[in-house]
Parts: structure tokens; sequence; C-alpha cells
């Protein structure tokens, strides 16, 4: 759990108080890597799941606290998340002062940074970590990142956002690892930049930094998620001068000062996503509560092929499938508005029980199949060729011991659980305490036999 000192007691409502902070058990329960999940088949999901600010965005407003002195407020933030309780301390050993709230309202005021150091200790945690890098260094005038960790879904590199800071004047040098960024002495200077290719991390990172710079920038084949334009919503609330986001092309027009301001942030697409295939899998209906359809179109294209019914019913989304069989149907991920390549484990797992088959073509990470092993291990019938699996449906899944290897392999077994006969362990899944808030509650609000527990010290899992 994330420190709450120093504490932030401007713009906190009464009985708000940094220390009436209280996050969600299952987060705060120290997370290990003997933590594991047992899942048992129970029949249907049925009943009504809140859906969470997305993490995806939520973690791009908190780097960009450090663009203001002043304070901003950010609603309907996912704080039970460990990426977001370590980014929360990464602000902090920076000298940001956060208070996170069990409401889900986040309160920052970057008004004095005393480091522009990001630790390997906390980056390695984190890949997303390495976002401070454009607010520092467009405020600042210097960074220093330690080459990020994250999950372990292929190489991963930054290039792209290191040449965008290059093109805008920023001398970049690695020394022992870390990543050292330095703005010409009159800062940022806006620029014209073409990436190679779509990046939703270098797209977020150099919109921040040319917000402040001097001149325009304008980024080209930039990626399109609904995350970076609620990104750049909240930039320009404030202050900031930005066009184009939600498209290929971004302008910004760099300004000389940002402003506080106070910004909800979006429903969480992938977790939306992802409880829809797990109604899709065992059947049943279920609500969806505070989250849109609208950013979801590809994955709803495929379910509804799938046999899946999906309505909007104003803020929320009711998914169902009664009776019909599950069909199968081929995807490829692609960058927004292509199908989410964060979806596709989710996805690939609801394919194993299809009738006929279904192809997965993965394009955006080259090592994202690592839970076809696992899901074979439980009776699955999947043949990978390059970057494209074949998934030939089974009758039944058998329930097993199973090991989650990154965040959204690791909620692809334990959906595969949910259908599975007899009783599914999945081990190391503290990775699901990155992206998912109280996912075991959220489940078992709607029948699912889910509970977690921790292996004994001395069987290591
Ligand atoms: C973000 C999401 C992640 C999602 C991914 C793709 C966050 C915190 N994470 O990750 O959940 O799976 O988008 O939708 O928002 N690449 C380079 N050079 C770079 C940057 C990226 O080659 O400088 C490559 C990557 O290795 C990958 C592809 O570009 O193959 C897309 O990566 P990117 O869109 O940058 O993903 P992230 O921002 O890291």
């Amino acid at each position: 759990m994330v420190s709450h000192s120093p504490v932030l007691k401007v713009a906190l409502k009464k009985n708000e108080t940094a220390e009436s902070v209280e996050l969600h058990p299952e987060t705060v329960m120290k997370p290990s890597n003997l933590d594991y999940m047992r899942v048992r088949a129970s029949g249907t999901l049925n009943g009504e799941i809140p859906i969470a600010g997305a993490k995806n965005a939520a973690l791009k407003h908190l780097c960009a606290t450090m663009l203001t002195g002043d304070v901003v407020q950010f609603n309907n933030l996912p704080v039970a998340l460990k990426d977001i309780q370590t980014l929360a301390a990464l602000l902090q050993e920076m000298g940001v002062r956060v208070s996170l709230n069990a409401n889900g309202s986040g309160i920052f005021q970057a008004d004095q940074i005393t480091s522009t150091t990001a630790p390997y200790d906390l980056v390695r945690k984190m890949r997303a970590s390495v976002l401070v890098m454009g607010p520092l260094l467009a405020r600042m005038g210097h960074a220093e990142v330690s080459l990020p960790g994250g999950c372990s879904i292929g190489t991963r590199p930054i290039d792209m956002h290191l040449d965008g800071f290059r093109a805008m004047g920023a001398e970049i040098e690695l020394h022992e690892g870390y990543v050292r960024a330095i703005a010409p002495k009159g800062g940022l200077m806006g620029a014209e930049i073409l990436f190679p290719k779509v990046s939703v991390g270098a797209t977020e990172n150099v919109m921040m930094a040319a917000t402040l710079a001097k001149g325009t920038t304008r980024l080209m084949n930039a990626a399109r998620e609904p995350e970076i334009s609620d990104q750049a919503e909240a930039l320009i609330k404030m202050g900031a001068k930005i066009s184009g986001h939600g498209t290929d092309t971004i302008t910004i027009e760099g300004v000389p000062h940002l402003s506080g301001c106070t910004h909800d942030v979006i429903a969480d697409r992938i977790e939306t996503g992802t409880f829809m295939v797990a109604v899709a899998l065992t059947g049943g209906t279920v609500k969806l509560k505070k989250t849109q359809t609208q950013f979801l179109t590809s994955l709803i294209g495929p379910l509804r092929k799938a046999n899946v019914t999906i309505e909007s019913d104003g803020d929320d989304v009711i998914i169902h499938r009664n009776g019909k069989p599950l069909r199968g149907t081929d995807i490829m991920t692609e960058p927004y508005p292509g199908f989410a390549t964060d979806l596709q484990a989710q996805f690939m797992t609801m394919l194993t029980m299809c009738e006929g088959a279904g192809m997965v073509t993965e394009t955006i990470f080259e090592n994202r199949f690592m839970h076809v092993p696992e899901l074979c291990r439980m009776g699955a019938n999947i043949t990978v060729q390059g970057n494209s699996a074949i998934i030939r449906g089974v009758k039944k899944l058998k329930g097993a011991e199973v090991m989650a290897t990154d965040l959204r392999a690791s909620v692809s077994l334990i959906l595969a659980g949910l259908v599975a006969e007899g009783e599914t362990i999945v081990n190391r899944i503290y990775h699901l305490d990155r992206g998912y808030e109280n996912l075991v509650g959220k489940l078992q609000a709607c029948g699912a036999d889910v509970t977690r527990g921790r292996h004994a010290d001395d069987l290591e899992a």
C-alpha cells in the first residue's frame, strides 16, 4: 500500500483525509509469488459487476501531474491496483504530494519536484514508469530513468520514445542501465515526428513532453487508443493545446505553463472485455456497470459471431449467452481500433470450448502466447504456428495446477478454471493485482467459485 505522507491537505473534502484511506483487502495483503487462485466450475455467471477506471489511462494521468505545480485531481482512479500504487510511490519519491482515496479519487501536487530520477527498483516493477520521462524533461529539463521491466511479453524497447525526445532537441545517453535525457538550454522544441510503428507509450510520452515545448509538435502515425484521447482531454483541461487525438495525427502547440484540473478517468475497456469474454465462456447474464461498448467494437463483432448477445443500457452493458453454443471465430490483434492485444489471451480461452475452430493472430507483441502451454495442460487443443494459433474446440477442459506468466495470461487461466472440470490452481497470480481490482469479489458476486490463497513458504509456487 502506498505511503500517504507527505499528506496533501488541500482540496480534500470532509471525511476524505488521506489517513482515512482504506484500500481493498485483496491488494492491501502484501502480494507474494506464493499467492494462488483456486477456481472450481460453478455454472453460468449471473449478476452485476462494477467496472473500474482504466488502468492504462490512469497511469499516464498520474505521470502528467508532474507537468504543473498546481493541484490535480482524478476521480474514478483504480486506486487498489498495484500498478497505480507503484507509480504513486514513484511520484512520491520524486517529491510529488499524493493522496489516494478509497473512493477512487487521487489528489496530486508537484509543486516541488525534488528528484528527476526514476530508480531501478521501482521502474523494474512496472514498465509504465518510463512515462515520467516526458513530463520531467518538459518541466525540469532533465530526467533519468532506469530501463524498464514489466510484463514478460517480448523485448519491448523504448527507442521510439527516445527518438521523439531527440527530435525535440533532447540529448539522450545511456549510463549504467539508466537513460539520461537532457533538454536544450531554452527547453524542448516542437518537432514533426513520424513514428515508424504505432506505439501507445511513445505517443503518450512525447505528447506530454510537447505540451510545454516551444512551438508546435506534430505526431504522425500516432496511436489512437481511447486512453490517449482521455489523457489529451485531461491535458486540455490543464491548459494544453492539443488537437487530433483519436486520429493518427496529433498536433500539440506548446504553452509556457499548465495548471490544475479535475478529471474523471474513463472506464477500463480491457476489464470490461475480460468480463464479456468470461460470460461468453460460462453462459449466463451479467450487467457490467459504468462502462461502454463504444471502445470495444473489435471485440463485440467476434463475440456476436460466436453467438453472444451484447446490449447497451445507459451507462451499463448487458452481456448474455443462454443456451446457444459458442461458435469458433478468428481474430487478429492490431493497434486500436483493431482487436486489443490485452484481450487476446482471454479470447483464446473462450475459443478452447467453441464449436469448430478459431484462429488467433498476435501482431503487437512477439512473445504473447505463454498461456498456450498452460491451457493445453488443461486439455485445450491449440497449435501455434509463428504468430498464429489455431484453437480447435474441445468438449471439456480439466482443472490443473497452472502458472500465470503475465497480467492478461493470468486472468485467461482463471477464466479457463471457471469452466474446467474439477479444481484449477493458478499460481503466481500477483500479476493480477497489477491490473484487476477486486477480481475475486467481482466474480464471486456473479456466482463463481473462486478463492485466493497462499502456499506455505516452503512450497515456492
Ligand atoms: C501499452 C499498454 C499495454 C498494451 C500495449 C499495446 C499501458 C500501460 N500499456 O503498452 O497494456 O498491451 O500498449 O496496446 O498502457 N515498441 C517499440 N519501440 C518503442 C515502443 C514500442 O518497438 O519505443 C513496440 C513494442 O515492443 C510493441 C509495440 O511497439 O511491439 C507496441 O508497443 P506499445 O504500444 O508502445 O505498448 P506499451 O505502450 O508499452
